[in-house]
């Protein structure tokens, strides 16, 4: 049988209300990696002296060299955080904001050293993604005495209270979109193989988008449909619908990508490697990003036992669009990164007004319940994929090939 992604008829579905994402989040183990150290400052051009200049390039601060907002983002080499980085340029460019985006580069002390030069700079509003949630409560609580607002971005910054506001997309309703995707286009049949990946345990959301998975896959693994072909942890709480932060721990402690391509590819490589015959043929993959999504799809793509894969992800990557209309990967969740970087500016202005920026919603973080505006997610198939990422202006026709 020729070597195929599954890929059915699923139209555009705006996931919302799939799951509250609320209330969800305590502290996992700080294991933040510290490779690589440059931070790459984006100094962009003030929309109210500059506009139409070369935005990377040029530093226009305010007359006495303060900037007001400044933004870090985790790393600059997955696709995913250069879409935000885009973002941010726009939006802070259209709001008359001297722009600074840092990158702390998989380190979290990188990331504090970005949070000190940012202070010194003057900021007021601090948006930041962190590398590692744990990690980053001292880098905010050094920016919190400086007077400076807290926004966490995309990802919580968990124990400490010096995190003011939170701006995220439904995370809980990425895995649950992941999840039901495996279950409306697995194959007929049972104890169909289940792989599981997860993202990073530094990184709060990889619990939830865990969560969010599992809360739909359970019922399926506990009935028989499917088996779950790499953790034996996964294997051993099948019957329980709800797991706790400790217990969802434990699964990604086996299945964790880390975040990383190459850990997300050795780990699917030994995965294969180790099971027998029964566990092939036509598989199903629940992939945390598209980032592993490609490195875990190739994999399987070139394992002459499997015969077709349906393997998830997230994050709208080009190259995971391009796989996606390739056939290569299933789908993918559209996190539209204009929207987070609008609504988290909005917010950073809302602050600078003195007004209090409007929420939706609140996520403990294990010290408070951190004000939370969140934003609903778009599931990405072959079908819906001109329709989602061309037709609503955020990529170009010209950067794919083979889009009908
Ligand atoms: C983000 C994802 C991203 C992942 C790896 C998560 O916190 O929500 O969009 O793919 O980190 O960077």
């Amino acid at each position: 049988m020729r070597k195929k992604v599954l890929s059915f008829l699923f139209a555009a579905t705006m996931v919302m209300g799939l799951a509250t994402g609320c209330g969800s989040s305590n502290t996992p183990a700080s294991e933040g990696s510290d490779s690589g150290s440059d931070a790459a400052v984006t100094e962009a051009a003030d929309a109210g002296e500059d506009a139409g200049d070369d935005a990377a390039a040029t530093d226009s601060s305010s007359a006495d060299g303060e900037v007001q907002v400044g933004i870090i983002l985790p790393t600059k080499d997955e696709p995913r955080w250069l879409q935000d980085q885009k973002q941010f340029e726009t939006v802070l460019g259209d709001a008359g904001f001297s722009n600074q985006v840092l990158f702390s580069q998989g380190s979290s002390s990188t990331e504090k050293t970005n949070v000190e030069t940012l202070i010194s700079k003057g900021i007021k509003v601090l948006i930041i993604c962190p590398q590692d949630g744990a990690a980053a409560a001292a880098a905010v609580q050094e920016a919190r005495d400086a007077g400076v607002k807290v926004i966490s971005y995309d990802r919580l910054i968990t124990g400490t209270d010096a995190v003011d506001y939170y701006v995220t997309f439904d995370s809980k309703a990425v895995g649950a979109a992941q999840g039901q995707y495996l279950i409306d286009n697995a194959p007929e049949g049972s104890d169909i193989p289940l792989y599981l990946f997860a993202g990073a345990a530094t990184d709060n959301n990889a619990f939830i988008f865990f969560e969010g998975a599992w809360s739909v896959l359970q019922p399926k693994i506990a009935d028989g449909t499917f088996k779950i072909a790499n953790s034996t942890e996964a294997e051993a709480l099948k019957d329980k619908a709800e797991l706790s932060r400790e217990e969802i721990g434990k699964i990604i402690g086996q299945i964790t990508t880390d975040w990383d391509f190459n850990v997300a590819k050795s780990k699917a490589e030994a995965n294969l490697t180790a099971v027998g015959s029964d566990m092939k043929g036509d598989v199903l993959v629940l992939a945390p990003n598209d980032g592993t999504a490609r490195s875990i799809a190739d994999v399987f793509a070139s394992d002459k036992d499997v015969s077709s894969y349906v393997v998830t992800g997230q994050d709208s990557e080009k190259a995971s669009v391009q796989y996606i209309i390739d056939g290569k990967q299933s789908m993918t969740v559209f996190k539209d990164t204009r929207t987070l970087a609008q609504d988290s500016v909005a917010m950073a202005v809302d602050i600078l007004d003195g007004k209090e920026p409007a929420t939706d919603s609140t996520y403990n973080n294990e010290s408070i319940d951190v004000p939370a505006k969140q934003t609903a997610i778009i599931v990405v198939t072959k079908d819906n994929v001109k329709e989602a990422l061309i037709d609503s202006g955020y990529y170009e026709a010209s950067e794919f090939t083979g889009l009908e």
